[in-house]
């Protein structure tokens, strides 16, 4: 049988796509190979490949994250979007902030502003106003109901959630694979699926995309 370490798709369609998605620019290889070298976790590349085809699609200027790590996911949205935009981003550990504040000097070459907020998103979301085309919430996995009822203020129709690692290593789909301390995490992510599914007022999909994404876009008359 073949080998399925994330958890979710086997490993050689893993490696398939990933040897066919395009290589980053030397700044963002920088920033993978530091992740990669410092354990810190950042967008599956073919997750930032299929936000990049959106963002460049749909013509998204303005996105809010939840989740900056580094500053590197925001870097690669900065680059697909075309002319002026900006980027909000919330970072909870300040020591990850003030590093993707640098990192975004060194190697931001868009025309769009990215603010690092530094802080716990609880209490940084209520400060924000929007709009959003995008949100993508890549942080605390268990408060992700609220994050989104956040983001459902800051945009409008059509406008789209994105929620990263909801299958989280596959944990979310089966009680076989639950590690013991992430049960709470698990159960919090399966009842926010069970919601977001039924949410109305959107449409979504989970798709086993890197650690599995929920897309969501708002509907409207
Ligand atoms: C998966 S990483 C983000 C990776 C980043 N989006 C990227 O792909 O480059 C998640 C980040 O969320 C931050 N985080 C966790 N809980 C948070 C919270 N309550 N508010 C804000 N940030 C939080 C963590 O410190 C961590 O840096």
């Amino acid at each position: 049988m073949s080998e399925i370490s994330n958890g979710i798709i086997p490993d050689y369609i893993v490696d398939y796509i990933r040897e066919r998605v395009p290589m980053s620019r030397e700044g963002l290889r920088t920033l993978e190979a530091y992740a990669h070298e410092h354990g810190v976790p950042i967008i599956h590349p073919e997750v930032g490949q299929f936000l990049k085809i959106y963002i460049k699609t749909a013509q998204v200027k303005r996105i809010l994250e939840v989740g900056t790590a580094i500053g590197y996911s925001a870097l690669v949205f900065a680059d697909a979007i075309e002319g002026k935009g900006h980027i909000d981003t919330i970072e909870i550990r300040e020591a990850s902030a003030e590093r993707a504040v640098a990192n975004i000097k060194t190697y931001n070459q868009s025309d769009v502003t990215i603010n690092v907020h530094v802080g716990d998103a609880l209490d940084v979301l209520p400060t924000l106003t929007g709009p959003y085309d995008l949100v993508f919430l890549d942080a605390g996995k268990s408060h992700y109901d609220k994050y989104f009822d956040y983001a459902d203020q800051f945009i409008g129709k059509h406008g789209i959630i994105i929620s990263d690692n909801v299958l989280y290593k596959g944990m979310t789909a089966t009680d076989d694979l639950v590690i013991k301390r992430k049960k709470t995490i698990v159960k919090n992510m399966r009842n926010f699926l069970d919601e977001l599914v039924e949410k109305e007022g959107y449409d979504t999909v989970i798709m086993p995309l890197g650690d599995g994404v929920a897309i969501s876009t708002k509907l409207g008359e």
